[in-house]
C-alpha cells in the first residue's frame, strides 16, 4: 500500500487523505476522525502515525473513603456497570468506616540480564564485591533523582540458569512510575558489567513485576450491614467468604474475581494517566506468586465482622509519562485531590477492594444480571441507533418485554419510529 510509506513522515492532513484513498474511508468517516481528534498536535507529540482520538466515557465513583479522607474517583471505562459498583461497594464501606490502606515500600525493580554466563558463582561474586560502584554508576546515569531524594537503593542476583543470570536493581523514583529513569540506570549498568567483566548481555529492562511497591486495602464490616431483601448479613456474609475462598481454589474464578477488581483499578489508572498495561501485568504476576493463580482480594468472617483485605503492587506515578502533557489527567487529579503518588495509590487499592466487594455481593445476592441490566439496555438500545429521546423508550419495552437481543431491540425502535 504506497501511501502509507513513510507514513510517520506526513503530516496528519495527508494521513487522513491516505485513508481516503487507499483505506477506503469515505469522507463521512474521515470527518468522524478529524472532529474527534481534538488537538493533533498534542497526538502526534504522544504516537506515532496518529490518526485521532479514541475516547471512552469517564464518570465518578463516589463514596470512597481511604484512611479518613473521601475521594471523588474518576474512572475511564467502556463497561455500563462498573462506576455504579465501584460506588455502591464504597458506600457501604464508607457506613463502616472507611478503608485502611497502606504502602509496605515504593522501590522499582529492573534487571540485567546475563547470557552466556561461564561461572555464575564468579559473577555474583563480582557484583557482591562491586555493590556500591554498581549504584554509584546507576545513580551517576540519572543524577537529578539523587537530588530529588530518590536514586539506586540496593542490588541482588539470581542465577535463573547455569548460563543466565539477572542482576536486579531496585530504585527510588520519588514521584514517578519511572520507567524510563530505571530503563537508563540499567542500561548504564549493563556498559559497566560488559567493560569490567566481558560479560554478555541478553537486555536490560524495568520488571513490571513490582514486587516493591505492595500497597494493601483492608476494611471491616459488621455482618448485619450486609442485610438485604430478607437475607440475614451473616448469611451474606458467609457466602462472601465462601466466593473468596473459591477464588483462592479455583484458577478459573480467580481470573475472573481479579478481572471484577481490575474493573475499577484500571479505570481509575487509566483515568490518572499512568500506564495500566504495566499494572495489570504486575497484578496477575503477583496472583501467581506462589505458583499457582489465586484471587488477589481474600474475605474472611471473624466473629460479628466480614473482612477484606487487598494487596497488590501498584506502581503509579503522580508525574511523568503522559501526566504531564494531556489536560484531562490535570483536572483527574485535581478532582482525585491527592498529594502524592503514594496517597494515589492508597486510594486506588481500596477501589479495587470496593469493585471486588460489590461484584461478589451482587453475585452470591441476586446475581449479577439485575443490577446490570438497565445500563446494559441502554448500551444495546444506542448500539441499534435509538437517539436520545428514543433510548428510555426502547430501555422500559425491552424490560417490559424480557428481551436483551438486538433483533429485537432493532424491531422495537422500528415499530416506536412507525407510531
Ligand atoms: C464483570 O466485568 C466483572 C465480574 O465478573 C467480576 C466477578 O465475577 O467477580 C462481575
Amino acid at each position: 500500500m504506497d501511501g502509507f510509506e513513510k507514513y510517520y513522515r506526513k503530516n496528519w492532513e495527508q494521513r487522513l487523505e491516505v485513508l481516503i484513498k487507499q483505506a477506503k474511508l469515505n469522507k463521512q468517516q474521515v470527518e468522524l476522525l478529524k472532529i474527534n481528534a481534538q488537538d493533533p498536535n498534542l497526538g502526534e507529540t504522544m504516537i506515532e502515525n496518529f490518526i485521532t482520538q479514541y475516547s471512552l466515557p469517564e464518570g465518578l465513583a463516589l463514596n470512597l473513603v481511604v484512611n479518613d479522607k473521601e475521594y471523588l474517583v474518576p474512572m475511564v471505562t467502556e463497561e455500563p456497570s462498573v462506576i455504579a459498583a465501584a460506588s455502591h461497594g464504597a458506600g457501604i464501606v464508607k457506613r463502616v468506616g472507611g478503608f485502611r490502606a497502606k504502602i509496605h515500600e515504593r522501590l522499582m525493580l529492573g534487571q540485567v540480564v546475563c547470557e552466556n554466563v561461564s561461572d555464575a558463582v564468579a559473577l555474583q561474586t563480582y557484583f557482591k564485591e562491586n555493590e556500591s560502584s554498581l549504584l554509584d554508576c546507576a545513580n551517576q546515569a540519572h543524577p537529578s533523582i539523587v537530588k530529588r531524594g530518590g536514586g539506586a537503593r540496593w542490588l541482588r542476583s539470581r542465577v535463573l540458569a547455569a548460563d543466565l543470570v539477572s542482576l536486579d536493581l531496585a530504585v527510588d523514583v520519588q514521584e514517578a512510575m519511572g520507567a524510563n529513569m530505571l530503563n537508563t540506570m540499567l542500561e548504564a549498568v549493563a556498559q559497566k558489567i560488559i567493560s569490567e567483566c566481558n560479560q554478555d548481555i541478553l537486555m536490560s529492562i524495568l520488571s513490571n513485576y513490582a514486587t516493591e511497591c505492595l500497597v494493601s486495602a483492608t476494611c471491616q464490616i459488621p455482618v448485619n450491614a450486609l442485610a438485604k431483601n430478607g437475607i440475614s448479613g451473616e448469611k451474606i456474609a458467609a457466602k462472601l467468604a465462601q466466593a473468596s475462598r473459591l477464588a483462592q481454589l479455583d484458577p478459573y474464578r480467580a481470573a475472573t474475581h481479579n478481572k471484577g477488581i481490575m474493573n475499577g483499578i484500571d479505570a481509575a489508572v487509566l483515568a490518572s494517566g499512568n500506564d495500566w498495561r504495566a499494572i495489570e501485568a504486575g497484578a496477575h504476576a503477583y496472583a501467581a506468586k506462589d505458583g499457582q493463580y489465586r484471587g488477589l482480594s481474600q474475605w474472611y468472617v471473624e466473629g460479628e465482622v466480614l473482612k477484606g483485605e487487598l494487596t497488590l503492587p501498584l506502581p503509579l506515578g503522580s508525574v511523568g509519562g503522559s501526566i504531564s502533557i494531556v489536560p484531562l489527567v490535570k483536572v483527574n487529579h485535581d478532582l482525585l485531590n491527592f498529594k502524592g503518588a503514594k496517597e494515589l495509590e492508597t486510594v486506588i487499592v481500596s477501589l479495587g477492594l470496593a469493585q471486588n466487594l460489590a461484584a461478589l455481593y451482587a453475585l452470591v445476592t441476586e446475581g449479577i444480571q439485575k443490577g446490570h441490566m438497565s445500563l446494559q439496555l441502554k448500551s444495546l438500545a444506542v448500539s441499534v441507533g435509538a437517539k436520545d429521546t428514543e433510548i428510555a423508550q426502547v430501555v422500559q419495552l425491552l424490560k417490559q418485554q424480557g428481551l436483551r437481543d438486538s433483533k429485537s431491540a432493532k424491531e422495537i425502535l422500528k415499530q416506536l419510529r412507525k407510531e
